[in-house]
């Protein structure tokens, strides 16, 4: 199943709770596909830069070779957020009267720990992968943080968009207000009174350039959204373990994804208790079975695979192949 998604999509989303094996099942997803001769970017959203720790080496914000096939990147988001804060600061700047300046310093100090600033930081920094990735790779695989957190990120661009249409609708309605008094000040000394001479051209260059940072953002957001609601293009995979919780969650993220219009095409079942392995493991296999049909039951729809508890953790190429193998004779399932 996984292979499949892999082949017939160009965006992949894992998803899921704490440490259920996001990160590792994304990564050999990634890799078994760029096995077949795909050009694979994978891309960590998750502040915790756990593709380092996996692949065993330092990633970072820059785009690295993974293996053949295989590029990786984290996405850093106390550097995104500096870097996003510094653009709208550059162009507030650009923008504003000078006399305004330290004004908007001082706003955007305040803005920096707001709620969302980071959340909104990081998608525009998704969207910039999406855009870039979807030309320069077969396949975008992000491996993203534990659920909450990931739901509320792919509902976003619809937010966002809205949000900037909003400011856009309400920039137009000032423009207009804007031009009706600059009319009726042209025979009269109106004009003055309200702009002065000069003070209404740079008005007028202020509003176009504000008008055209909100008109690129607003077509990311909408960009990325459609590509995100595209099912033939973008899937969402949770991960999850054949608990009694992480199995009521994992419809529960269901429910949200759908309702933030995303399709999710696979549940992948990690760390299931091996069979034939001493009578423990057969009774939890037993009690692993009994909560996978609450699952089957909730989302009857959507493939399915289980990956059996390995003896060894995952860490290192050489471990993650292994897995890539694993994927890959399982496809049919
Ligand atoms: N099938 C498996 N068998 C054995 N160990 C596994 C298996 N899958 C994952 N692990 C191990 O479980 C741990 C957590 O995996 P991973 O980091 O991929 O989870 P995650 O969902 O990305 O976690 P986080 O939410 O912290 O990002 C790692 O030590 C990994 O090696
Ligand atoms: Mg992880």
């Amino acid at each position: 199943m996984l292979l499949e998604l892999a082949q017939s999509k160009k965006i992949l989303f894992f998803g899921g709770k704490g440490g259920v094996g996001k990160t590792t099942i994304s990564a050999a997803t990634a890799l078994a596909r760029a096995n077949q001769g795909a050009k694979v970017l994978l891309v960590s959203t998750d502040p915790a830069h756990n593709l380092g720790h996996l692949f065993d080496r330092k990633i970072g914000s820059k785009i690295v070779s993974l293996a053949a096939g295989l590029d990786g990147m984290e996405l850093d988001p106390e550097e995104t957020v500096k870097v996003h804060m510094e653009e709208i600061t550059n162009s507030l700047h650009r923008l504003m009267p000078i006399q305004l300046r330290s004004e908007v310093d001082k706003h955007m100090k305040l803005s920096k720990d707001a709620p969302g600033m980071q959340e909104a930081a990081i998608l525009e920094r998704i969207a910039e992968v999406v855009e870039q990735g979807v030309k320069d790779y077969d396949l975008v695989v992000f491996d993203t943080a534990p659920s909450g957190h990931t739901a509320r990120l792919m509902v976003l661009p619809e937010m966002m968009s809205a949000w900037t249409e909003g400011l856009i609708q309400r920039r137009e309605k000032a423009d207009k207000f804007a031009e009706v008094v600059r009319g009726m000040g042209r025979d009269s000394s109106m004009q003055d009174k309200v702009f002065g001479d000069d003070a209404a051209d740079s008005d007028k260059m202020r509003e176009s350039g504000i008008r055209k940072i909100l008109n690129r953002r607003r077509l990311r957001f909408t960009n990325l959204r459609d590509r995100l609601a595209d099912p033939e293009q973008t899937s969402f995979v949770i991960v999850l373990a054949a608990e009694r919780l992480p199995v009521l969650e994992t419809i529960e993220l269901h429910k949200q994804l759908k309702d933030g219009k995303i399709s999710v095409d696979g549940l992948v079942v990690n760390k299931r208790s091996p069979e034939g392995e001493g009578s423990f493991l057969a009774e939890r296999h037993a009690l692993e079975e009994t909560h996978l049909t609450t699952l089957t039951k909730a989302l009857p729809s959507i493939p399915r695979q289980d990956l059996y508890l390995l003896a060894r953790d995952i860490v290192g190429l050489p471990a993650l192949e292994n897995l890539a193998k694993l994927i890959e004779n399982n496809s049919g399932d």
